[in-house]
């Protein structure tokens, strides 16, 4: 064979394997034109290489060369006909399709916690009488938890066995001022005083920690709602109702509650808050006429203004409504509990 002829043949294959492959459109194509053009055992390219061995000794450089040439043209258009169709294996069956008339997996609706709708609920009834919401940090410094508050040094409310400081006992046994989960949301009392003058009409709900141990009626982390009105002119009575009045909304027309004399640093005079429950009284907060101590420590003058405040507690109070006796079902996570509410 001359080598005119050699080349002439693998110009009209290079032509045929290169039209062929670029009309391709499915994987099968592509797979019958591979072994018919670059198969290693009758492909048409092996064919040629075998004419090869025919070819003058002087002339087969360059048709060897021509030969690699055309093997990788075809070879490349192989490769882009593969991308072309995305190479993808032949698709599996899917199976029988879904049928999009059948219902739905049922979503599982969640819901608010106990403690939270509780608390909505009281900023709601609140902000019916003109009271708004104000929040305050649960890291609190000795300023408003205690000193503010008139609560000294030495008072033993401040004992290390009755909070959650926040530093170690070697530098608050040496009397470093160490911050603290705060105990009571009366804290929010002395930042919204110190940030606004009188009339102050607010009410404030958030966490509180101490280290009681655990029962029916205690937990270490407990919610409390703070209430402060400050204006000229305001009387026990005013605290009377505004209690009244609460406790009526949140719990029923027939609630009895009572006042009893107590003591607390900063109120005077100071009482506990009580309501009648299966036989019992119960306290769910205190209460008080704003001390002129605590006046005078936010800048207030109390021969202008005099005011109330009261701290109750919401578990109490959700435990009251709900008909709940132990205040750990509301923590224990325990959702068969918790999906009642
Ligand atoms: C106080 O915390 C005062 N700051 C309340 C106050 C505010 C008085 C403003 C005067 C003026 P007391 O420690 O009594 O008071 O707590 C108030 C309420 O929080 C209690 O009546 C009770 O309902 C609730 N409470 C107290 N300790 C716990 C606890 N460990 N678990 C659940 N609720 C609690």
């Amino acid at each position: 064979m001359s080598l005119a002829e050699f080349i002439a043949t693998l110009d009209s294959v290079e032509a045929d394997a290169i039209a062929t492959l670029r009309s391709i459109v499915d994987v099968g194509q592509l797979e019958d034109a591979r072994v018919r053009f670059l198969g290693a055992k009758n492909g048409v390219m092996k064919d040629v290489q075998k004419q090869l061995g025919a070819i003058a000794v002087a002339d087969k450089p360059a048709a060897g060369k021509r030969l690699n040439e055309v093997k990788t043209a075809i070879q490349s258009a192989f490769d882009e006909s593969k991308d072309a169709i995305g190479a993808a294996p032949a698709p599996k069956s899917l199976g029988p399709l879904p049928d999009p008339t059948l219902p739905g997996a049922p979503l599982r609706m969640g819901h608010l916690h106990p403690v939270t709708q509780t608390i909505e609920h009281l900023k709601e009834i609140m902000g019916r009488m003109g009271f708004s919401t104000a929040e305050g940090p649960e890291v609190e410094d000795p300023w408003h938890n205690f000193v503010a508050l008139n609560i000294p040094e030495a008072h033993p409310a401040r004992d290390p066995l009755d909070n959650f400081y926040l530093g170690t006992a070697a530098a608050i046994a040496g009397g470093e001022a160490a911050y603290l989960m705060r105990s009571q949301t009366s804290t929010v009392q002395i930042r919204v005083m110190e940030t606004t003058r009188p009339p102050v009409r607010i009410i404030s709900l958030g966490r509180v920690y101490r280290p009681d141990a655990p029962d029916a009626t205690h937990f270490p982390m407990f919610h409390q709602m703070e209430g402060l009105y400050i204006d000229t002119d305001v009387t026990m009575a005013n605290l009377k109702t505004v209690l009244r009045v609460f406790a009526n909304n949140y719990l029923g027309g027939d609630v009895e509650i009572r006042f009893r004399p107590s003591f607390f640093p900063f109120t005077e005079p100071s009482v506990e808050v009580d309501f009648y429950w299966n036989g019992n009284w119960i306290e769910f907060g205190g209460a008080g006429m704003v001390d002129p101590a605590v006046m005078a420590a936010v800048g207030y003058d109390s021969d202008q203004y005099s005011g109330f405040a009261f701290g109750l507690g919401v578990e109490r109070l959700c435990m009251r409504r709900h008909g709940i006796t132990d205040i750990r079902d509301l923590f224990s996570g325990d959702v068969r509990f918790l999906q009642q509410f």
